[in-house]
């Protein structure tokens, strides 16, 4: 499961029947207790995740407010006695949006040919592609990001697109390549 940091996430207890019939069930984060049960008593919120999580009414399923990247990880609810079970297990990752998608396209023109060299940048930890077009033709370049998101330029009718993204979010920028008439053959901006 991705999620955008600061956001929320409910984990759904899939089995809350079985965990009812146990006598101790807890969820837990990697090797920490967050909630914990003894049936029929209510579950409480281990003390020092009070506030950052939420316990459900009835289904038991849990809110995990405001998530933060160090929050990213297994979440796994377990029945402890009578008897040892894994009841739901989630992999969670806590993404930060992508940073905007900088297109920037040079233009050179002589009578034989034009060219775009389409650069598009993407924040902090930035890539940067250049990909040629010969008379609005033009290939497509992807490429992955020190920080793990995916970039993606490529033409769709008389625009370059380049698209920023990750599991979470995306963040495009487009220009249009059609207005370069014959009349600026000759000239490089
Ligand atoms: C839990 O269930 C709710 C409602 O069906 C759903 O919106 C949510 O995405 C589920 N959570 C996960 C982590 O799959
Ligand atoms: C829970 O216990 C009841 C009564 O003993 C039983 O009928 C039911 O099948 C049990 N459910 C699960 C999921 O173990
Ligand atoms: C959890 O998901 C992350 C991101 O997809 C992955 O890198 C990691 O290997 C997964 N962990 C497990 C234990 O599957
Ligand atoms: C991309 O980021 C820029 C700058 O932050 C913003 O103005 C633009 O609306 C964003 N575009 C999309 C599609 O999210
Ligand atoms: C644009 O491309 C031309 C030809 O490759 C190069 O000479 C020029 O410096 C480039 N301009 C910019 C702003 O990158
Ligand atoms: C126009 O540019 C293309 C690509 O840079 C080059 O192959 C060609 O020789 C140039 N033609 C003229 C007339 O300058
Ligand atoms: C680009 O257009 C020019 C002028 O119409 C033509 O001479 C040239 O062959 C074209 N190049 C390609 C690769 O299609
Ligand atoms: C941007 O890069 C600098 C230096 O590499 C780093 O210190 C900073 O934390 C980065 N910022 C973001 C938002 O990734
Ligand atoms: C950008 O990429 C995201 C994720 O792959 C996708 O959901 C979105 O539709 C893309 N947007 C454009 C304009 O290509």
């Amino acid at each position: 499961v991705f999620v955008q940091t600061g956001k929320d996430l409910i984990l759904n207890l899939t089995e809350a029947e079985f965990a009812q019939n146990s006598t101790f069930w807890s969820w837990g984060f990697e090797r920490n207790s967050l909630v914990t049960c003894v049936p029929p008593s209510p579950p409480t919120v281990v003390n020092t995740y009070t506030g950052r999580i939420e316990v459900l009414e009835k289904t038991y399923n849990v809110k995990l407010k405001n998530l933060q990247k160090s929050h990213s990880g297994i979440y796994t609810a377990k029945a402890a006695a009578p008897i040892e079970r894994i009841l739901t297990e989630y992999n969670v990752t806590v993404q930060d949006p992508v940073s905007s998608a900088d297109l920037t396209i040079n233009r050179t023109f002589n009578t034989s040919s034009r060219i775009f060299t389409v650069t598009c940048r993407a924040g902090n930890s930035s890539i940067s592609s250049t990909l040629r077009c010969e008379n609005k033709t033009c290939g497509e370049i992807r490429g992955v990001t020190a920080s793990g998101s995916s970039l993606h330029i490529y033409q769709l009718k008389e625009s370059i697109i380049c698209n920023h993204s990750n599991q979470v979010s995306f963040n495009n920028s487009v220009e249009e390549i059609e207005d370069y008439c014959p009349q600026d053959v000759g000239k490089t901006s």
